[in-house]
């Protein structure tokens, strides 16, 4: 289905034709003076310049060309040279039944689909989820919503941190607190226990305690180097230990991601890249892209017009080591012959955006991917308290990801029963989800690459721009149709939305028409925060209508009685169509 900015353009541009102008000035766009139009056209003013004429002669004659059109109420021509258009009512009510009758309300799927695997996850297995874990997994998810709703293949890679020295920390921190486990034992030769020697907790409290004592300890800090080494090639002991550390890991993330109805298809990890790296190394020094600099093996990925410093990509260190870059590279090989994707998207902390220009520029140069390959790297901003600065816990420590979503949810709780009188257990179930909705949509309502400020009282308000406000607007109208299926009446088949009777139906109407159109600048721009600007105007315009219009009354028609309820239903479904594109759920009731 067209969308409906096309399909007026397409008669606008068939007028400009027919009087004898280029096509390309009938291009329309939504009226930014709502209050005189719904759309305009300026090409007029364009074209007087080619065509040497007034540009008022030019939009009258476009004008009286289209007079009588039953799609427009009104097309006049403005000094100096606007064309003001108000579509008809039936032609609107008509695209209405037209989106309430197709596949995604008539949004048009990409014409040539994708494979593009997202990278969105990045935890680190013996280390807590943090906020900016955070970012990465609702950003993500959503985007990755967005794509295969336009009909591509995505595929959500965790790629999990599982490689590198905070491994070789924690098994030292082990050692240390039971030097008796028989992984240590290096004479044992049977089979390791089942059971990890430890609980996540307990693995989450060596961690800290580990990176610590070895920032003041350098032979604890060249013994976790000397178990990281060993761990990655091979030792018996610590590689059991390092597989429990990843069992007990991945099931709590697991958890945590669940919470924040986020899922991913994949669940590699940086070790599985491993495999790939020495064929990889071999590859780039002999084909000449490797060099070795100050003992070092690096690729120069200078271009000609950089303006800043642009450091070699470094491959390994001079002792032979690995790096988080090597890993990274060696993933894109992996990940072209197992997925051999058009499109990887990673996203993370824009500070990272310099390491991700380079393993891009080196995969490109190394020919470790094709030319058409799109190697794309989305940078967020920071999530700050209200004093400006990295959001902290009261003690000026980091936040657990668990915790803020405990804070968020409770505080849902704690509105839901000030306001009403409900079950305790119940409030606590629709406050999960209300509490998800206030914390993804407070991230996604924002530019991705904007720092943002959390403010927990305004983001879990159940009024102004909010995800409360958005599931409070469904709940509301799920209960206003369940009015109605109570009163018994029914609606068939042949009935339709019939015309707007009152500006805000009119209001309500255009704003629906404008799905597919928000959905496509979504898509293109990559940008769920254009979600959140429809809905939360779809949300306003619905309340408007709402309080000047009697739904369920028995002074309606019964055909006008149908259009309403239809017009409703079809609000709802958008809304919970984007909700779902957004991630997150709305309860039956709040
Ligand atoms: N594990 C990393 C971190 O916590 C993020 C990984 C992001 N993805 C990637 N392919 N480098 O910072």
């Amino acid at each position: 289905m067209k969308k409906l900015v096309d399909l007026i353009s397409q008669e606008i541009k068939k007028a400009f034709v027919q009087k004898g102008y280029d096509e390309k000035y009938g291009q329309v766009s939504q009226s930014n003076r709502p209050d005189l139009c719904q759309y305009q056209c300026n090409g007029a003013m364009a074209a007087a310049k080619e065509y040497k004429k007034a540009p008022i002669m030019i939009a009258e004659e476009v004008v009286a060309e289209l007079q009588g059109d039953h799609r427009f109420k009104e097309i006049i021509a403005i000094m100096p040279g606007f064309i003001n258009i108000t579509l008809s009512d039936e032609f609107i009510a008509q695209y209405l039944n037209d989106m309430q009758r197709k596949e995604n309300f008539g949004c048009q799927k990409e014409v040539s689909p994708k494979t593009i695997v997202i990278d969105y996850g990045g935890p680190n297995i013996a280390k807590p989820l943090h906020v900016g874990h955070m970012r990465s997994a609702i950003i993500g998810e959503s985007l990755k919503r967005i794509f295969k709703f336009m009909g591509n293949n995505a595929i959500g890679d965790v790629h999990l941190g599982d490689w590198g020295t905070p491994m070789g920390l924690v098994i030292a921190e082990l050692k240390r607190r039971k030097p008796d486990l028989v992984y240590f034992d290096e004479s044992y030769s049977g089979e390791y226990p089942e059971e990890a020697p430890f609980t996540i907790s307990e693995l989450e409290d060596i961690y800290p305690t580990a990176s610590a004592y070895s920032k003041e300890n350098p032979e604890f800090h060249e013994e976790a180097k000397q178990i990281t080494f060993l761990m990655q090639n091979g030792h018996r002991g610590y590689m059991a230990l390092w597989k429990h550390m990843q069992e007990v890991s991945v099931t709590d993330l697991k958890k945590i991601y669940d919470r924040l109805n986020v899922s991913f298809e994949l669940w590699k990890k940086e070790s599985d890249a491993q495999p790939y790296i020495p064929e990889m190394i071999e590859y780039l020094k002999d084909n000449g892209y490797a060099e070795i600099s100050e003992g070092a093996l690096v690729v120069d990925v200078k271009e000609e017009t950089d303006t800043k410093e642009m450091p070699p990509f470094m491959l390994l260190k001079t002792d032979g080591a690995t790096l988080y870059s090597t890993t990274d590279l060696a993933t894109i090989v992996e990940r072209m012959k197992l997925f051999n994707p058009d499109h990887i998207l990673y996203i993370t902390d824009k500070r990272q955006e310099l390491h991700f220009e380079r393993l891009f520029r080196c995969a490109k140069k190394a020919k470790l991917v094709n030319e058409d390959t799109n190697l794309q790297f989305i940078g967020f901003g920071t999530m700050n308290g209200k004093d400006g600065k990295p959001f902290k816990t009261r003690d000026g420590g980091v936040l657990r990801l668990e915790h803020l979503i405990d804070m968020v949810t409770d505080e849902v709780y704690k509105k839901i029963m000030e306001n009403r009188d409900m079950d305790q257990a119940e409030a606590k179930e629709i406050a999960k989800k209300v509490g998800i909705a206030a914390l993804k949509y407070g991230d996604l309502s924002n530019q991705a690459s904007k720092d943002y400020v959390f403010d927990l009282e305004r983001f879990t308000s159940f009024e102004g721009n909010t995800g409360p406000y958005i599931l409070y607007t469904i709940v509301r109208i799920k209960s206003i149709l369940e009015k109605f299926n109570k009163t018994g009446k029914k609606i068939s088949d042949d009935m339709e939305v019939l015309k707007p009777e009152t500006p805000v139906e009119v209001d309500l109407m255009l704003q629906i028409t404008r799905f597919s159109d928000m959905i496509n600048s979504a898509y293109q721009e990559q940008a769920p925060h254009r979600i959140c600007q429809y809905i939360y105007d779809l949300a306003d315009k619905f309340s408007s209508f709402y309080h000047e219009t009697k739904i369920i009354s028995d002074e309606n028609s019964e055909k006008r009685q149908a259009s309403l309820i239809l017009l409703i239903t079809l609000v709802r479904d958008i809304l919970l169509t984007c909700i779902e594109l957004l991630g997150f759920e709305a309860p039956e009731r709040m």
